[in-house]
């Protein structure tokens, strides 16, 4: 299979109850409202895009996020906040999680006095399963993948008559993950505002790390709307040995793909792709790629031990996902194609998230200690 997939956009807004939910909601005043929210920096990378032969890199640091080391209390927190709001009484949560959807599931569950469980694949790291403990959660490992994890976490919701918040849509049971999707949104509202401190620049790029691509699709969603015609290109950009969304691509169709999930980049170790995140991410992609693990730590190395006045980001192995993508396309001459059909030159204004810190602590020392 070519690592690459270069889309021809229909650049058509699917119409559904996901759509729907993400053009009504507005999570940003129930964020707000919570006592440790506060927006995650923005910064500007200048000697990195240098570096990389690009105009410039702007990056937005979601380790400082809510307490949580990632991004995704921001969807969690939401979705519990919808769900109670139309049934009180649920008692106990439950989720599949690679780590930090899950921790954030635990945290948002536990501010409201109920209870979580939350099942997680085989070869999870301790710390990422002490980080969901500590929120005060069961955690149960399943010894399967992800996907399978997934199936369990939703047989047990329904034995148990528990509420099953997952980051993931599948045919009939579309609401939460869309509440989860429109939580991700205050982070771009966020942005937005943001660009003030930067004199407004145009952004011409934004790439996505993604595992089920619920949070690629919540952010196209948002460029698509503010920008419209006038907005900027996208590329997903997932682990080598994880690529349901770039085989989705090749097949013409979501499917589950054929792969070993050898990846260090956990949070991205997915399968199937969400399928309302798909329909997102299949009419306005311009680019999809896989990467190898390489890339990933050297960017973590990149970020961890900055050059001259760019300022130090912690990241992990998921969280540097959009930038190794870029630096992929920046540094792979098998790249030229895709930085032609994304047009790509020294000017470039690119945007990318740093969606984690070190989750996975032992790891990250190793990876950045290796210079
Ligand atoms: C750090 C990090 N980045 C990105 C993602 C990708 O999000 P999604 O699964 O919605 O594609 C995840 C998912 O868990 C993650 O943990």
């Amino acid at each position: 299979m070519l690592d690459y997939f270069l889309n021809q956009p229909t650049n058509i807004i699917p119409k559904g109850l996901t759509t729907s939910i993400l053009e009504n909601e507005d999570a940003f005043p129930f964020h707000k409202s919570l006592s440790n929210y506060k927006p995650t920096p923005l910064y500007r990378l200048t000697d990195l895009a240098n570096s990389y032969g690009v105009g410039s890199i702007f990056i937005k640091d979601e380790s400082h996020r809510l307490g949580l080391n990632a991004f995704k209390g921001l969807g969690a927190s939401f979705a519990v906040h919808k769900v109670l709001g139309k049934n009180p009484n649920v008692t106990t949560f439950c989720t599949a999680t690679d780590g930090n959807h899950g921790r954030a599931l635990a945290w948002a569950a536990s501010t409201k006095g109920k209870n979580a469980v939350v099942y997680v694949p085989k070869n999870t790291a301790k710390e990422r399963i002490d980080s969901i403990a500590s929120e005060g959660a069961t955690v149960v490992d399943t010894g399967e993948n992800y996907d399978d994890t997934c199936e369990i976490a939703k047989i047990s919701a329904i034995k148990n008559n528990w509420t099953l918040v997952q980051d993931c849509a599948w045919e009939g049971y579309e609401e939460i993950p869309a509440y989860v999707m429109a939580g991700y949104l205050t982070k771009f509202e966020e942005i937005e505002m943001q660009w003030k401190e930067f004199d407004y620049p145009k952004i011409n790029l934004v790439l996505f790390q993604a595992g089920v691509g619920s949070w690629a699709a919540s952010g196209i969603w948002h460029f698509v709307n503010q920008h419209r015609r006038d907005r900027p290109k996208f590329v997903i950009v997932e682990p080598y040995n994880a690529h349901g969304i770039l085989s989705s691509f090749h097949e013409g169709k979501r499917v589950r793909p054929e792969c070993n999930f050898d990846t260090i980049m956990a949070g991205l170790n997915c399968g199937l792709p969400s399928m309302t995140a798909w329909e997102i991410i299949r009419n306005f992609t311009d680019v999809c790629i896989r990467i190898k693990d390489e890339y990933a730590k050297e960017v973590m190395r990149e970020l961890y031990h900055p050059s001259n006045d760019d300022p130090r980001i912690i990241s992990g192995e998921s969280g540097v996902g959009g930038l190794a993508g870029l630096k992929y396309l920046m540094t792979n001459p098998q790249a030229e194609p895709l930085k032609q059909h994304l047009g790509i030159t020294a000017n470039t204004n690119v945007l990318v998230v740093s969606t984690e810190g070190a989750t996975d602590k032992e790891m990250f020392q190793k990876i950045v200690r290796k210079i």
